[in-house]
């Protein structure tokens, strides 16, 4: 950009950004502030690039991955995806907005849209209807078992033995993003629900911003930890568990409550209950996916 600036203020800048000293100016500028091409371009307006230049040095658009959320079973001609519209504030108090989060939610339910998508193999397994389901998806995170559950239910109308499924699901508030409040609710209720108690399996909630202290999915893992120490180690269940949703801190978060399960309810020695975990995921019973 500083080679086809003309104005003599904006070259030097634009030469200050790519000097080692500058480096921390360009960081702040540029990556803390999500700057996009043209709000670069619009804030060097001497700089007068030909198209193709302009082209080749903007980085094509990165792909975005969603999970499934519904079951092919019950939908096998349509794909629900759970998306979570993503904005936040930089350090200079400008809004920001995800692109592809707010495109997709800018998209008329009424009118036909192209969407150019793929599919790919996720790295969370099918589960068989036999294994035993211990789920754990705070926010988005629910979108995979929303499919699961879906599948699940379907199956048990065949098949009454399908295995339970207990799932603990976290969001800030009861009111405002439970979401699929109906769906669970639905499958936690009755004889037949697949996430009912008289099925063994269960549905547990932790709305983190209803009382003064955040309660999170870890919380509610702890104490219904007799539950899950079952599902998880008694011959009968040998339950598989899924993590997804945010990177952040939540896996780590949910692996220590995990631990303290094992040493508190199990007698497991604090020292063998992370190696007891690793086992798991080795064995495949014990799968992590997570997006920031
Ligand atoms: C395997 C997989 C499965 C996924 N499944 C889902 C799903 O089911 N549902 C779902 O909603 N998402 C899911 N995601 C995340 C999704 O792919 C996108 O990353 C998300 O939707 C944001 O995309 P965007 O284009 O809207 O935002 P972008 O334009 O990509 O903006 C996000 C950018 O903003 C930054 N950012 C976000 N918040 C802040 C903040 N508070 N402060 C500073 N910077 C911030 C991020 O670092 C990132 O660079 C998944 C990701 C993966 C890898
Ligand atoms: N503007 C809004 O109202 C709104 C609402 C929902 C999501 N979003 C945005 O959408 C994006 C994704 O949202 P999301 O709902 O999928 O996920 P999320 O922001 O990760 O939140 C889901 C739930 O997980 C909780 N949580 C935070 N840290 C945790 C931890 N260490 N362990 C366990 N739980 C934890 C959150 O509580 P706390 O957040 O209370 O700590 C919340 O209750 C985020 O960028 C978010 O900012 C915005």
């Amino acid at each position: 950009m500083s080679y086809f600036a003309t104005d003599e203020r904006e070259k030097a800048k634009l030469r200050d950004y790519t000097s080692p000293e500058g480096r921390g100016d360009l960081y702040r500028y540029n990556q803390k502030e999500n700057r996009t091409v043209l709000e670069v371009l619009a804030d060097f307006p001497s700089v007068q690039m030909p198209f193709e230049w302009l082209v080749q040095l903007t980085p094509p658009l990165k792909k975005r991955a969603f999970s499934i959320s519904s079951s092919p079973l019950v939908h096998p001609n349509q794909i629900h995806l759970t998306v979570s519209v993503v904005s936040w504030l930089t350090p200079w108090k400008r809004t920001r907005h995800g692109l592809c989060s707010t495109w997709l939610a800018g998209l008329s339910p009424n009118e036909d849209h192209l969407i150019p998508c793929w599919i790919r193999r996720g790295s969370l397994p099918r589960p068989r209807p036999s294994v035993p389901l211990l789920l754990i998806g705070p926010g988005t995170g629910c979108a995979p078992f929303r499919a699961f559950v879906e599948e699940r239910a379907a199956q048990s109308v065949a098949d009454p033995t399908v295995a339970p499924v207990l799932f603990f699901f976290g969001c800030r508030n009861q009111e405002s993003d439970f979401l699929y409040k109906d769906f669970w609710l639905k499958h936690a209720q009755g004889q037949g629900g697949v996430l009912s108690h008289e099925k063994v399996g269960g549905f547990f909630t932790a709305f983190s911003r209803d009382q003064p202290r955040k309660v999170y999915v870890q919380d509610k893992i702890k104490e219904q930890g007799a539950r899950v120490l079952d599902m998880l180690c008694s011959e009968s269940f040998k339950a598989a568990i899924y993590v997804a949703g945010s990177s952040t801190g939540m896996p780590a978060d949910v692996t220590a409550a995990l631990e303290e399960v094992l040493c508190q309810e199990g007698g497991v020695p604090r020292e063998d209950a992370s190696g007891w975990l690793k086992d798991l995921k080795r064995a495949g019973r014990f799968i992590v996916e997570t997006w920031s």
